[in-house]
């Protein structure tokens, strides 16, 4: 793993958006796998200030999320999909039909995963999948478990991660209570990823991440056994390091 510390929030959104950039610049038709959470929002809002001065391209880009919340429509304004529209998509030159969502309102959520992975495989994975912190030590919605599960899925939301997305809702009752989210395996299947988090409340799950066992009670500490992991953290989220 390569750890950036960086000063504060906007530092952090600088140097992901960098790392972001560089793939893109490299390999124009690149596979973004994206997240979602107020993390990102800082590295997005760069993306698109640089995608917007004519910088480097998305046009060839086909981005994969990580997750949406169950029963949510796309316009819904608390669904990823949304999510991503408002905070990235309707700001860069992507192609709306080159970016993918698991879809919360699918009859049938089990097939619904099936096909996203089927997807996401079709795709040979993500060139570069970017990742928020749970916590717990979520990624996606893999929520802290006596195992790791490898293909994308229909999950039931922790107490703790219900309690820290109500911020977004009008209250927690309005917390969807089971998302779809990619499985451990495609995320592992990324060729490279990198990891963003800020502030203290992320330090004690870094440390886990970085230092602790590898075990699905912190799901992202399976990216030890990653070859290209990077991180790039805030000084307050690596203050347990
Ligand atoms: C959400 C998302 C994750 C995200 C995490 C942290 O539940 N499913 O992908 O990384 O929580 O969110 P935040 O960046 O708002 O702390």
């Amino acid at each position: 793993m390569r750890i950036y510390r960086e000063k504060d929030y906007d530092a952090m959104s600088r140097r992901a958006a960098n790392i972001i950039s560089a793939e893109v610049i490299r390999r124009p038709d690149c596979v973004l796998g994206l997240a979602t959470g107020s993390t990102p929002i800082g590295t997005y809002k760069q993306l698109a200030a640089w995608n917007q001065r004519g910088d480097f391209s998305f046009k060839e880009v086909h981005s994969v999320n990580l997750d949406e919340y169950k029963g949510l429509s796309g316009d819904h304004d608390q669904s990823y999909r949304y999510f991503m529209q408002k905070n990235l998509f309707d700001h860069i030159d992507i192609l709306p039909e080159n970016t993918y969502v698991p879809s919360g309102l699918a009859e049938d959520p089990e097939e619904e995963c099936r096909r996203y992975d089927e997807l996401v495989k079709s795709f040979g994975y993500a060139d570069l999948q970017l990742l928020g912190l749970g916590r717990n030590g979520h990624i996606g919605f893999n929520e802290p478990s006596d195992h790791f599960v490898k293909e994308t899925h229909v999950v039931d939301l922790t107490e703790s991660t219900i309690e820290a997305n109500a911020r977004f809702f009008a209250s927690a009752d309005d917390v969807p209570k089971q998302a779809l989210t990619m499985g451990i395996g495609c995320i592992m299947a990324a060729r490279r990823i990198l990891l963003i988090a800020s502030g203290a409340d992320k330090a004690d799950a870094i440390y886990k991440t970085v230092c602790g066992p590898i075990t699905p009670e912190c799901p992202a500490s399976i990216l030890q056994l990653h070859p290209d992991v990077v991180l790039v953290c805030d000084e307050a989220a690596l203050s347990k390091l």
